[in-house]
């Protein structure tokens, strides 16, 4: 495949996880046990394909209503994987988390406040995790900053740009979105990179996440690479 049709910057929707779990009669945390592991391969089949950085829709800001078990089996996951992420800082990986993190217990914003600063020179692959995310929470984060600074006269209104929201994002470090993979049927983007995802490719698959595989991936990138991107022109 041509080097320019490898998307750099994926981000994956990973659901379906409960509806795995239901399909064999287990509870939904198995479901979410399994889509970490599919997680974690992920990575390697992306770095291995030539994509440059991989965002992950973890928990979004509406995932608090599911039923508290299922929000703690998440967390716990979470635990036990930053131990993993901590070894793949040592493989040049740069980890970045995209959400409110203050809502999270403790010893999970302190772990992932750590890793962020870390692994921040790492320059090999970016893995970007979105916990407590929304895209709409994210762009109104953005215009509260800006407000604030036009309201101390640091900066007009005239002087507010898409450059400047772009540089308030959790994305600012990370290169442009190209593909959004949602899997398990569901056709919407469920308030994930919302603004990133403008002029993104979307490649929806059957497939649920704890059954993503290589093949998957291979997929979607050559879909991907089918496309013409005009980026509005002709
Ligand atoms: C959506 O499937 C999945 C989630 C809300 C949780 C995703 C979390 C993980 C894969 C594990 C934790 C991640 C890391 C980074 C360690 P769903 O439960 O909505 O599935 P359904 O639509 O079939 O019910």
């Amino acid at each position: 495949m041509e080097e320019n049709k490898i998307p750099a910057h994926i981000g994956f929707i990973m659901d379906g996880n409960g509806r795995w779990a239901k399909k064999r009669g287990l509870p939904r945390n198995f479901g979410h046990n399994k889509g970490a592991e599919v997680f974690k391969k992920t990575i390697n089949w992306c770095r291995e394909l030539g994509v440059k950085c991989a965002t992950f829709y973890a928990f979004s800001t509406e995932n608090w209503r599911r039923p508290t078990d299922e929000v703690e089996g998440i967390m716990n996951l979470l635990r036990r994987y930053i131990k993993d992420i901590r070894e793949s800082a040592k493989e040049n990986i740069r980890i970045i988390i995209l959400g409110d993190i203050t809502q999270l217990a403790e010893d999970i914003q302190f772990e992932l406040s750590d890793i962020m600063d870390s692994t921040k020179d790492n320059d090999g692959f970016i893995v970007g995790i979105a916990l407590n995310y929304g895209g709409r929470d994210e762009i109104t984060r953005a215009a509260r900053i800006l407000a604030q600074k036009a309201a101390n006269s640091e900066i007009a209104p005239e002087d507010i740009s898409e450059n400047s929201i772009e540089e308030l994002l959790y994305t600012a470090e990370m290169p442009p979105l190209d593909l959004i993979i949602r899997p398990s049927g569901e056709q919407r983007l469920s308030n994930f990179l919302i603004w990133q995802a403008a002029y993104a490719e979307f490649v929806f698959m059957d497939v649920l996440w704890p059954d993503f595989s290589k093949k998957n991936l291979e997929y979607a990138i050559s879909e991907y690479s089918a496309r013409n991107r005009r980026f509005g022109g002709i």
